[in-house]
């Protein structure tokens, strides 16, 4: 799936994602600076947040999903979700993620 990745300098970046994957894992290990995930995808730390366009057709966030959120460096906004609990097949082509400013 390629995928547009703008990460937190303001740098556009292709991707070509495998949708096997999570999202949070396509970026990190496609070597894009802007995820952490400390957690390693267990919905656990909040430094996986990326910021989507709202109409993408994705499942609603969860309860929980949406709790960890608050906990994100950079306040939420309507379209943030958490990157790894979001696959790669879910997103439509060419979907744009924007990664916030710091993770931390
Ligand atoms: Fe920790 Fe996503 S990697 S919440």
């Amino acid at each position: 799936t390629n995928l547009t990745i703008i990460d937190p300098a303001g740098t556009r970046h292709i991707l070509d994602a495998d949708p096997s994957l999570s999202l949070m894992e396509a970026i990190r290990d496609s070597g894009i600076d802007g995820i952490v995930a400390e957690c390693g995808g267990t919905a656990a730390c909040a430094t996986c947040h990326v910021m989507l366009a709202e109409d993408l057709g994705l499942e609603p966030a969860s309860e929980h999903e949406t709790g960890m959120l608050d906990f994100a460096a950079v306040a939420p906004k309507p379209g943030s979700r958490l990157s790894c609990q979001i696959r790669v097949a879910h997103l439509p082509e060419g979907a744009e993620i924007t990664l916030p400013e710091t993770q931390f």
